[in-house]
């Protein structure tokens, strides 16, 4: 642990009495999204009010993300843009935070090719914030701090961008090693906060009225695994279901190969947990799946499904899936298409491949071309369009419980929300609903939403 204080009051006296603003954004996940979250956080206790408008901004913060080459590509275009920025306010503050300042090649490309930049921030560095602002405040050109210092269990101070939905990292990195991920290369290896600690952050959060709690990690469903056998995750999930208050558990990401009888248990034991799991299933070809290293095959992530339908039929189910991993054939692709049309999600999230340097994947021959593979992905789609029509149908003429997150945009006098499920849902309402839980008795399914009115209990 670092101690700020004194570095603190030393930025407050060298801002003097104007209050400096800052634009922090977040790229990537949501764990990424919860680090500028914690940021913000550090920037407040700094003085730092926030603006969402970079021109007004005397400090930007980018928290990138590394995941797919387009998300680099898109952090590179935005620096590049804040050139001119610079060149008309000198003493504007550019940092860049998150995973890309894990991967060498890319600090050194933004050291070498974007003097703009001021300072770089690692992932688990972010209480170095307050040093690097001090540095470049008494005039360094250049700083970096990538070291790892943050106590990453403790909870830290918070900017939280919602006051009734709150994400909380439950653990940090990766043991995976999927091998087209550069997850575990800019995340390290997974840890797991201390029970205590996670408890006692929901409570308080509960306390202040926070009607979501989102667990977060990159692999939820191996919490625990590095405390030596004294709490799983389906033991986590259950303590905190014990919390009193009205609120809703939610948890992502699940790796398929870790989800257990025990966790099935516990969502469905469980009343505060949502009905809903994403499980990424990435591929339905074994060959694949082999290939990426998931470590299941088709008919064991099958299994966990029945499992779930058994007890649950109208239980919600999300998955990932990439298309055109290197090499794959058209059979391949079909069985990735049989097992949507097996599992019926509600929603999917899809990409298309992206080569990471660093990854085993990086390295495989890939014959398929960028064509093949967009012609793959609005097949993909297309039959998901499908599937989401047709299975939403299931809640006509239900009662659906809905957290209302906003008003609607697409329809004026509408409120939309989220079920229980994870189902976007539509009823007619205004914004004084936001925030609170509304039940809602379902009449029309879309592909993307269902629609219906508000019933009072
Ligand atoms: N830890 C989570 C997700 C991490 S990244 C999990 O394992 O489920 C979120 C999603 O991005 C992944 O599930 C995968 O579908 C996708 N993804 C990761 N690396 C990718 C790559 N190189 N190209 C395309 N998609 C990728
Ligand atoms: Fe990446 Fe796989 Fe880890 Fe998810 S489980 S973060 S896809 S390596
Ligand atoms: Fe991206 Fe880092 Fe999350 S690479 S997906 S922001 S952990």
């Amino acid at each position: 642990m670092n101690d700020n204080t004194v570095i603190i009051s030393e930025i407050k006296r060298l801002i003097g009495g104007r209050q400096p603003l800052a634009f922090v954004r977040s790229f990537g996940c949501q764990l990424n999204t919860s680090d500028g979250e914690k940021i913000k956080g550090l920037l407040r206790k700094m003085g730092y009010g926030f603006t969402e408008d970079e021109a007004q901004a005397d400090l930007i913060i980018l928290n990138t993300c590394a995941v797919r080459e387009n998300a680099e590509d898109r952090v590179f275009g935005i620096v590049g843009s804040m050139k001119k920025l610079k060149e008309l306010r000198p003493d504007l503050m550019i940092g860049i935070a998150g995973c890309m300042t894990a991967q060498s090649h890319i600090a050194e490309k933004i050291k070498k090719s974007y003097p703009q930049v001021d300072f770089v921030l690692g992932t688990s560095a972010i209480n170095g914030l307050p040093r690097l602002l001090l540095d470049c405040l008494n005039g360094a050109k250049f700083s970096a701090d990538i070291a790892e210092y943050d106590d990453f269990s403790a909870e830290a101070e918070q900017v939280r961008e919602s006051s009734f939905k709150a994400s909380v990292p439950i653990m940090f990195g990766c043991n995976n090693f999927c091998t087209y991920c550069i997850v575990p290369y800019v995340r390290g290896r997974e840890r797991s906060r201390r029970p205590e600690d996670i408890i006692s952050e929901v409570e308080g959060l509960v306390r202040s009225g926070y009607k979501e709690i989102m667990l977060l990690g990159q692999n939820v469903n191996s919490y625990g695994s590095d405390l030596g056998g004294e709490m799983s995750f389906p033991q986590l999930l259950r303590r905190l279901n014990a919390i009193d208050g009205d609120f809703w558990i939610r948890f992502m990401s699940s790796h398929p190969k870790d989800a257990s009888v025990e966790l099935i248990d516990a969502i469905f034991d469980c009343d505060k947990v949502a009905k809903h799991l994403h499980l990424p299933v990435q591929s339905g070809s074994d060959e694949i799946l082999r290939r990426m290293n998931r470590r299941y095959t088709a008919e064991k992530y099958l299994g966990i499904v029945d499992e779930i339908r058994r007890r649950g039929p109208d239980f919600s189910l999300t998955t990932d899936i990439i298309v055109g991993f290197p090499d794959e054939t058209e059979e391949d692709f079909a069985a990735t298409l049989a097992i949507m049309e097996r599992v019926k999600y509600d929603n999917i999230y899809s990409f298309i491949y992206s080569k990471r340097t660093g990854t085993k994947a990086a390295e495989m021959p890939d014959a398929v071309s960028e064509e093949e593979k967009g012609a793959r992905m609005r097949r993909l789609l297309e039959l998901q369009r499908e599937i989401s029509t047709e299975h939403y149908k299931r809640f006509i003429g239900r009662r659906m419980r809905v957290l209302a997150d906003d008003v609607s945009k697409k329809r004026k006098g509408y409120v939309s929300g989220k079920s229980s499920e994870f189902i976007i849902v539509e009823f007619e309402g205004d914004s004084s609903l936001i925030g609170q839980f509304v039940d809602v008795e379902i009449t029309e399914a879309m592909n993307w939403a269902v629609r219906g009115r508000r019933v009072k209990v």
